[in-house]
């Protein structure tokens, strides 16, 4: 049995059914946003509606109307919405398990961040994965959850602080996952642990003949609000992987924080558009931000520019040393069981056919992963200039 191959497999299956059950997840819970942000008076004047909407939408006509507290009489069948978010808890949680605690020593520790054994890394990963839920929750219970802006400012510090302590820990990689992780838990356990149970009491409330509390209501909206805030900014740390410039970077965290404002700003966009207002200072305000990443970005990159360009064969031996271990058609590197990514570099054509994210990668120092090949700055400046003019195989 080749477990590193069925180990791929396995993350392929899994990460496809996050993707799946996230949208769908997202999805819901973003229609319900619109839909309160939408609704008009009821045309009856009940006084128990809040408000109705009129939709068309797939060749049909809808009529949707949202209860103050409950309806008159309780409907036979009730849609929950839950399990759409339950899964895209345990699909990302196995993946993270999978990536980010069974390849530690690739993907969560970088030495000279930290130097870590995977165990330690480990357990203080799962550490603030369960103490970030717990402090979240008692903050939103106390006193100052009654105050939603002060709410709002203590959570954005939280997570600035949040941001900045995983970076001083974990890869840069790594942190920002942590981050993702701890923010989409906190969003899951916001609906199995106050939105679902809130709803449960609601409902036995009515069955038992009584009025629901209205503050079981509260709850649930003040924590879908946050949720709703929080989407967009952990979609960007879903994809983040991709793009090692974001985190490979002395002030990966700022970055992180500037980026995560960005995706707030569009989705406050969005629930006032929804509401009929047009503050299109917001997305402005968002691009402001993501330009503003680009130049932290460039500020802090090592200047690898200065080097000559040197022959190929001189590539093609660091190349050979630093990179090929891993990229080749049998990786010698340990625990590497095929080329990471289909990145194969051994020979001239297939080493300049990958230059351009060879350069990427060596640029950011994304590679070699924790420099676990020991290539040295000068090598990385050859490699640039190489590429820089144009890969020339002679
Ligand atoms: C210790 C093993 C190892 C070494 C050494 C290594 N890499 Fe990688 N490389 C990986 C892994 C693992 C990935 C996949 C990362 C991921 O999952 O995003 C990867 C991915 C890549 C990618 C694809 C990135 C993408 O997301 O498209 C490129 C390009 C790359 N490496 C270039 C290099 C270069 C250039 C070197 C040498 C300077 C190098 N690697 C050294 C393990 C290694």
């Amino acid at each position: 049995m080749d477990f590193a191959a069925l180990s791929e497999w396995v993350n392929l299956a899994i990460r496809w059914l996050h993707l799946i059950t996230g949208i769908a997840w997202i999805g819901a819970s973003f229609y319900f946003i619109a839909l309160d942000n939408q609704l008009d008076p009821p045309a009856d004047k009940n006084p128990l509606v809040r408000g109705e909407q009129w939709a068309i939408h797939g060749g049909g006509f809808y009529y949707k109307r949202k209860y103050l507290l409950a309806p008159e009489k309780l409907p036979e069948k009730l849609h929950w919405f839950k399990w759409e978010a339950y899964w895209t808890w345990i699909s990302g949680f196995a993946l993270f398990v999978l990536i980010y605690w069974g390849q530690a020593s690739s993907y969560l520790i970088d030495p000279t961040v930290m130097p870590l054994t995977p165990w330690q890394a480990i357990g203080i990963s799962a550490a603030m994965l369960v103490g970030g839920w717990v402090a979240y929750d008692l903050v939103c219970r106390s006193k100052l959850g009654e105050n939603e802006a002060l709410l709002g400012v203590i959570g954005a510090v939280a997570l600035a602080v949040v941001a900045y302590v995983s970076c001083q820990i974990f890869s840069g990689r790594g942190a920002f996952l942590q981050v993702g992780a701890m923010t989409g838990t906190i969003m899951v356990a916001n609906v199995a642990m106050v939105i679902i149970p809130g709803q449960r009491k609601m409902v036995a409330a009515m069955s038992a003949g009584a009025t629901p509390d209205p503050k079981y209501g509260r709850w649930g909206k003040q924590r879908s609000v946050h949720n709703t805030y929080l989407t967009l900014p952990v979609i960007f740390i879903m994809i983040s992987p991709h793009y090692p410039m974001t985190w490979q970077h002395p002030l990966n965290w700022l970055i992180l924080l500037v980026i995560g404002l960005a995706g707030a700003l569009v989705r406050q966009f969005f629930v006032l558009r929804q509401k009929g207002q047009n503050a299109l200072w917001l997305p402005a305000g968002a691009v402001a931000a993501m330009v503003a990443a680009f130049f932290i970005v460039q500020s802090g990159k090592q200047d690898y520019a200065s080097a000559e360009v040197p022959p190929f064969t001189e590539v093609q031996a660091i190349v050979a040393a630093r990179c090929a271990n891993c990229h080749a058609a049998k990786p010698s590197f340990e625990g590497i069981a095929v080329a990471p990514k289909g990145v194969i570099m051994e020979t001239p054509a297939q080493i300049r056919r990958w230059s351009a994210s060879m350069r990427q990668q060596v640029q950011t120092e994304a590679m070699p992963p924790g420099n676990m090949t020991e290539i040295t700055a000068e090598e990385r400046a050859k490699l640039i200039a190489w590429v820089a003019a144009g890969a020339p195989l002679d």
